[in-house]
């Protein structure tokens, strides 16, 4: 991706955030610093490997992925906004590299028996109804390989939310507040807040167990 596309990619980013600001849940592209730290888990692995990343956006933290991976790796891009699709197949089909294919659908219509050695997401699921946050997260952690990652990230003292809205949109907030509690304390192995970012950012790692460990 030339200057010229990220710049266009970035305007493209912020028309869609104005138009869709729920589905997109940011007004500007992920940070290096975050995308990098989203990307971490894929260093240092041996590959071939398949990878899923998850409201791949216009890319940013694809950019941060590929470093890791060779030619002989798959990359599965999801992503549910028509406009951003259209980027990121401007922008990764012609590269040298991992083998790319960019979905445009929504996540849950992941086919059940998809398998991955590691996911990462930046889907706003803080603007989800909280059983769609179920299962997204149920359908994520199946299609991880048992010792496989998943990683997301989403901003520190989210929690604040709950205290800025109407009574509705509070118990939503703090529903699936409840479902992301349930996957985390059963899945995440670390998690990582960069204050460095606007606004601070936490990044969360989660391990799908071994068959010989309990799920
Ligand atoms: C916070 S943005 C992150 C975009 C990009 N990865 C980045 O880091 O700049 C979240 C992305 O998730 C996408 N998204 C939201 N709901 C989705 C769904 N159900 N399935 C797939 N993508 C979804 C949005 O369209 C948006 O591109």
């Amino acid at each position: 991706m030339n200057k010229n596309e990220r710049g266009s990619g970035r305007l493209i980013f912020w028309r869609q955030a104005l138009r869709a600001l729920r589905q997109v849940g940011a007004i500007a592209e992920t940070s290096e610093i975050v995308a990098r730290a989203v990307a971490a888990p894929l260093a240092g692995h041996a590959g071939p490997r398949r990878v899923l990343e998850v409201g791949a956006g216009t890319g940013a933290i694809t950019r941060a992925i590929l470093p890791h991976l060779s030619k002989a790796d798959r990359l599965d891009l999801y992503e549910i906004n028509v406009p951003f699709v259209a980027v990121l197949r401007g922008a990764f089909a012609r590269i040298e590299g991992p083998t790319i294919q960019v979905f445009e659908d929504d996540i849950e219509q992941l086919p059940a028996g998809a398998s991955y050695d590691a996911i990462v997401s930046s889907l706003p699921l803080l603007n989800m109804e909280p059983d769609k946050v179920d299962r997204v997260f149920a359908r994520l952690v199946e299609s991880v390989v048992p010792g496989g990652t998943l990683s997301y990230y989403d901003y520190w003292a989210k929690e604040a939310r709950v205290w800025v809205h109407g009574a509705d949109e509070r118990r939503r907030v703090r529903a699936v507040l409840d479902v992301t509690r349930g996957y985390l304390e059963r899945y995440e192995y670390q998690r990582r807040v960069i204050f460095r970012n606007v606004p601070p950012a936490c990044v969360h790692y989660l391990r799908r167990h071994r068959e010989s460990e309990e799920l």
